[in-house]
């Protein structure tokens, strides 16, 4: 049976309680499925696979208190995953056959790790405090260079917020407009809403990626381009979407204030300065970072910047700050206490030995709300691969589908799916013991819909429960028994709870940081390389291919049927 095939007849077995035989296991010296801890925990997978999770909470009162992990003031709460101390053990020995400490030291001593670019994965040195020491790439000290953006950065945030950078006409700047994609956008964005209630007074950021008009002409139309100051920001400052959104925005600045005024009303964030001053940028307002960060692993460079103006410098020191905190404990913590490796294993656990081929990411925080956007990027550009770091076809299944909504939204849309849809949907719920916003009455029953859920995923209501309970509610013995299918749950869904103390800058960058850490570790235990994106770049190359038959610059040949189609309709013509 293929990986596709193994899945769906997993997913189609998990309520039942019965497995298909065989996990997918492949041939190469470094395939951690040939390994002897991916053997056993196939066994204890298979073992575990009768005992429903409300039958291991009721014969283990300890449960709780062997599966969480308390860091700080953090809580990871895994006591309501398909695990056991057993598998746990297990799990922690493949982290050690894999050599997950040998990576991370690979990846602090500045090696290439991105292989296939010829790359560091250095996103470490970016948050790494200023007296701590040098941290090498290519045996040259990177400290100086970051620490010399960074007073850049502060150094502009404090021109901006203290009114003294001016547009042209001499006012001040009342709206940033941060044009990126990827990379380039999530993570500032996501992070700008997490932090709204640290915002600075007369300041609006926005943001503008997709290629869509839409999306530029709709943030343009309610600014000014004498107080509107554009961030563009891209590492490799050719991005098509980028680049035409830049070239959209120059065209509304300079036909309202002239030719001069991109000098005042534009900076760019990038690694490629040569294209920047070549789009007209003056080099003086040009922030730099390097190729051995990630664009998915960027917030922590230049690429904050519009964070930064959105929450104040000291608040983004105190966002690298909190990720440092979690670089730490990632580098320390052995694996039974480690979070990041902890969730990292438990996704292995969930997708390779269970089945599962999603994972729903369910924050109780209307603040991070666009956290699963963001990790659907972290997470499935890292990992989303179809070869090992040998270039040899996997033959177990990685990097599951990342999805989610923050809660009590998703509840009312699909977690009826969730409850009694069949599918094996492992859950992560992230809720923060204080509010941001605190507005008597609401964090209370926020916590309260959040364990719920948990509580409702794992145990389930089984059909005599349910007939029970209808009769005790004065419903007549025959439509009771009629009803109680419909509104039974089989329970047994695997959740993680993370619960946070309260979302500030600190809390926020750890979390981050917790997040791609976890997926390093993951791609360590996978071997893949997580830090390349081949996958997208195809479909780039042939938009190109297409650009000029749509702009009627070239003959349409060579297409497949669909595809001319589709052109020929559009332009209203036969295809
Ligand atoms: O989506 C592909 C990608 O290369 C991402 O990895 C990157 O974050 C994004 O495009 C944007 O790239 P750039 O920052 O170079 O414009």
């Amino acid at each position: 049976m293929g990986g596709a095939g193994l899945q769906s007849a997993f997913r189609l077995f998990h309520h039942q309680g019965v497995a298909p035989a065989v996990i997918g296991v492949g041939g190469g010296p470094m395939t951690p499925a040939v390994s002897t801890a991916w053997q056993s925990l196939a066994r204890a997978a298979e073992a575990g696979r009768a005992t429903p999770l409300r039958d291991r909470f009721a014969t283990d009162p300890g449960r709780f208190a062997r599966l969480s992990i308390a860091w700080n003031d953090w809580l990871l709460d895994f006591s309501k995953q398909r695990v056991d101390p057993n598998s746990m053990t297990l799990l922690h020995e493949l982290w050690r056959a894999a050599e997950v400490p040998a990576w991370i030291a690979r990846m602090r001593a500045g090696e290439d790790i991105n292989h296939t670019e010829g790359r560091a994965a250095l996103h470490i040195a970016l948050r790494h405090p200023a007296g701590k020491g040098p941290l090498l790439h290519h045996g040259q000290d990177v400290m100086p260079a970051v620490h010399a953006e960074l007073e850049k950065m502060r150094t502009f945030c404090a021109a901006i917020h203290g009114r003294h950078w001016r547009g042209t006409t001499g006012e001040p700047i009342s709206d940033i407009v941060n044009i990126g994609i990827g990379g380039s956008d999530l993570g500032p964005r996501m992070a700008t809403q997490a932090l709204a209630a640290f915002h600075q007074p007369g300041l609006r950021v926005h943001y503008v990626a997709n290629l869509d008009g839409a999306d530029l002409a709709t943030t343009l139309a309610a600014l000014q381009p004498r107080t509107t100051l554009f961030v563009i920001a891209s590492k490799t400052f050719t991005t098509q979407e980028t680049m035409q959104n830049a070239a959209s925005a120059r065209h509304w600045l300079v036909q309202a204030l002239g030719e001069a005024a991109v000098a005042r009303h534009f900076v760019a964030v990038s690694t490629n300065l040569a294209e920047v001053a070549r789009f007209g940028i003056d080099p003086a307002n040009a922030f730099a970072f390097w190729d051995w960060v990630g664009g998915r692993y960027s917030l922590w460079s230049v690429i904050g910047l519009p964070l930064a103006l959105a929450v104040g410098y000291e608040n983004f020191q105190r966002l690298l700050a909190g990720a440092h905190a979690m670089d730490e404990h990632f580098f320390s913590a052995p694996p039974a206490e480690n979070l990041p490796g902890t969730m990292a294993l438990l996704e292995i656990w969930n997708s390779n030995f269970l089945g599962a081929d999603n994972r729903a990411l369910l924050p109780y925080s209307q603040s991070l709300g666009l956290l699963p956007r963001y990790l659907q990027q972290l997470e499935m550009e890292s990992n989303g691969k179809p070869v090992n770091r040998q270039g040899e076809a996997l033959a177990y299944s990685v990097a599951p589908i990342l999805w989610g909504e923050p809660g009590t939204n998703g509840q009312h849309a699909f977690y009826q799916l969730i409850h009694q849809g069949g599918r094996l949907v492992p859950c992560e719920f992230i809720a923060c013991k204080q509010p941001d916003f605190d507005l008597p009455g609401h964090h209370e029953k926020l916590l309260a819909n959040c364990f719920a859920q948990g509580e409702a995923l794992m145990r389930g209501r089984t059909l005599a429960e349910t007939t029970a309970e209808l009769l005790a509610g004065g419903m007549a013995a025959d439509k009771a028994a009629a009803l109680a299918p419909y509104r039974s749950f089989a329970g047994n869904q695997p959740s993680t709870t993370l619960l946070l103390p309260r979302l500030d800058p600190h809390t926020l960058g750890a979390l981050l940081a917790l997040y791609e850490h976890k997926v390093f570790v993951e791609s360590i235990i996978w071997n893949i390389n997580p830090f390349d994106q081949w996958g997208v770049e195809y479909g780039k190359q042939l938009a190109n291919r297409l650009l000029p038959i749509i702009e009627g610059k070239a003959a349409a040949s060579g297409l497949d049927s669909s595809t001319a189609g589709l052109i020929a309709a559009c332009k209203g013509s036969a295809p």
